[in-house]
C-alpha cells in the first residue's frame, strides 16, 4: 500500500505506475526504462526513461514538488538518490511499453522480469542538423571543424567550435549561436582559446570548463571578462566531471587521464585514473587518448585513438578493461577508425564517434563487435550521412547528437518510441 497525492494523480495519467522491490528495476518492454521510486510515496514508483543526466535535472523543492510543469518528483539512483525533477515526457507509454498491464495508481502487482529478448533502442536515420550546416566560416549560423558537445539542463547545446576558436551556444530550434567563449582570433592570452576541443558546462556557476588544446591548458570561463587556467602544460583533449565533483582531463602527450578535486585544481599535478605507463597497446598503456567519458561508478572511459579501442579503467584499477575496438584500424562492425567522442549509458553501452568511419557505433558489455547507430552510409552532406564523427552526446530525452566534423555541423538524430 502506498499514498499519492492527487497532484501526483493527477500527473500520471497517461504515465505508468510500478512497483517493484528493487527500486530502478525493469518495468518495460523496453530496456532503457526502469522504475523509479517517487519522492513521498512508499513502494510506488513511475516507469520511466533510465538516461542518467544528473547535471541536467533539477532538484525537488522541499515538499517534494516540482514547480516545473509536467515534472515529477523522483529518487534517482545516479543522482545519489536524491530527490529531482523528472519530465514526465520520459515516463510516456510511448517510450516505456508496459511488460503487463498498465498497473493503474493504486494496484501493488508486483511486475515480472522478462526474460524475453530485449528491444534496443533506436534512433532516426536521417538527422536534422541543430548547430551550424551552412558551410565553414565564423558567422553565428556557422561552424568550423567542431569537436566536443555538451547539453545542459536548458537543454542548450554548447560545441566547441574548434578551428574558430570559440566555444558557441546553440538553443534548441536556433537558427544561430551565440559566442560564450573566445572569438575568431587565435591567441595565447587567457581570454582567447586556441582550437578548443572539449567543454563542459558546470551547474553549479553555469561556469565552462574548456579543453584549450592548443594553448595546451584547461581553462574555466566564468564570462567574458574572467578566466582562470586551471591545468596547464597538458595537451588536453576532453574534460569530464564526475557526481563526486571531480574534474578529469586526458592529457594526449603522457598517455594517461587524470583528476583533480574540483577547487583544488590550481597547480596541482592530479591523480593518473588512466595510463601514465608511457605509449603502448596493452592493457596498461593507452596511445594518445583523445576523448573520454566518466561514469557514477568513477570509472574512465578512454577513447584510445591510436590504438582504435576504447578501454575502461575502473576506479582504482591499475589496467584497462577493452570495451569496443582492439581489432585494428578498419571498418568492420569489430573494429573502429580513430575513436573520438564518448558516452556511456545507465546499462552500460558505449557510444562511440568513429571519427574515420563517418558513423556512431554502440557496443555493449562483453560483445565482440558493435552495433551501428547512425551514419556509416559513406562520407557525404546528406542527413544520413557524415563526414567524419568526432562528438557525440545524448539530451535528456534519449536524442542523440553527433558532432558531424567536416559537414561543419551537429546533427540531432531523434529517438523512436517503442
Ligand atoms: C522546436 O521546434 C519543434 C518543431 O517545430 C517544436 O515541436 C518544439 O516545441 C520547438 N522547441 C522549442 C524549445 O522551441
Ligand atoms: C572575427 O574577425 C573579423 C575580422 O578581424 C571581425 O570583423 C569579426 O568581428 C570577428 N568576429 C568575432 C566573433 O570576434
Ligand atoms: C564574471 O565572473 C566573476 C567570477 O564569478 C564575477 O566576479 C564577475 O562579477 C563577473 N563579471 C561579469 C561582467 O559578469
Ligand atoms: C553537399 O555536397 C554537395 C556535393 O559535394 C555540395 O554541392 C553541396 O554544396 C553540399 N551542401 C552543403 C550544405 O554543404
Amino acid at each position: 500500500m502506498f499514498h499519492l497525492s492527487l497532484v501526483n494523480l493527477f500527473v500520471l495519467v497517461n504515465s505508468e505506475v510500478c512497483t517493484k522491490t528493487d527500486p530502478y528495476g525493469r518495468c518495460s518492454t523496453n530496456s532503457a526504462c526502469g522504475c523509479f521510486p517517487m519522492a513521498g510515496a512508499q513502494n510506488a514508483g513511475v516507469c520511466a526513461f533510465l538516461w542518467k543526466f544528473c547535471s541536467q535535472l533539477i532538484p525537488c523543492e522541499s515538499s517534494q514538488d516540482c514547480s516545473q510543469p509536467d515534472h515529477i518528483c523522483v529518487h534517482h539512483h545516479r543522482c545519489n538518490h536524491r530527490p529531482v525533477c523528472y519530465p514526465l515526457l520520459m515516463a510516456n507509454e510511448a517510450i516505456c511499453p508496459p511488460i503487463s498491464p498498465i498497473t493503474s495508481t493504486t494496484t501493488t502487482q508486483i511486475l515480472e522480469t522478462t526474460t524475453t529478448s530485449i528491444k534496443l533502442n533506436n534512433w532516426e536515420q536521417n538527422g536534422q542538423t541543430v548547430a551550424g550546416g551552412n558551410q565553414k566560416g565564423d558567422n553565428l549560423n556557422q561552424l568550423y571543424a567542431a569537436q566536443g558537445i555538451f547539453i545542459d539542463q536548458n537543454n542548450d547545446l554548447f560545441v566547441a567550435d574548434t578551428q574558430n576558436n570559440r566555444i558557441m551556444k546553440w538553443k534548441p530550434n536556433a537558427t544561430e549561436g551565440t559566442i560564450v567563449a573566445g572569438g575568431n582570433e587565435t591567441g595565447k592570452g587567457i581570454a582567447k582559446l586556441n582550437r578548443p576541443t572539449d567543454i563542459i558546462v558546470v551547474s553549479q556557476d553555469n561556469s565552462l570548463i574548456i579543453a584549450d588544446w592548443g594553448n595546451w591548458q584547461v581553462v574555466q570561463w566564468f564570462n567574458q571578462t574572467y578566466q582562470e587556467v586551471l591545468i596547464q602544460n597538458i595537451i588536453c583533449h576532453s574534460v569530464k566531471i564526475d557526481k563526486y565533483g571531480f574534474l578529469y582531463a586526458s592529457d594526449l602527450n603522457n598517455h594517461e587521464v587524470r583528476r583533480w578535486k574540483m577547487g583544488d585544481v590550481k597547480g596541482k599535478k592530479g591523480t593518473v585514473v588512466a595510463g601514465g605507463n608511457g605509449i603502448g597497446s596493452d592493457s596498461k598503456h593507452l596511445n594518445k587518448p583523445t576523448f573520454i567519458f566518466v561514469d557514477d561508478e568513477q570509472s574512465v572511459y578512454v577513447s584510445d585513438w591510436g590504438n582504435h579501442r576504447v578501454m575502461k579503467w575502473g576506479k582504482d584499477a591499475r589496467y584497462g578493461i577493452l570495451v569496443a575496438g582492439g581489432y585494428g584500424k578498419g571498418s568492420r562492425l569489430s573494429q573502429l577508425d580513430s575513436p573520438s567522442g564518448l558516452f556511456v549509458d545507465h546499462a552500460g553501452h558505449t557510444y562511440i564517434a568513429d571519427y574515420n568511419n563517418h558513423r556512431v557505433i554502440r557496443w555493449s558489455q562483453g560483445k565482440r563487435e558493435g552495433e551501428l547507430i547512425v551514419g556509416g552510409n559513406g562520407i557525404g552532406n546528406q542527413s544520413n550521412q557524415l563526414n567524419i564523427a568526432s562528438g557525440v552526446t545524448f539530451d535528456v530525452e534519449g536524442n542523440l547528437y553527433v558532432t558531424d566534423y567536416f559537414n561543419h555541423r551537429v546533427q540531432k538524430f531523434g529517438l523512436i518510441s517503442q
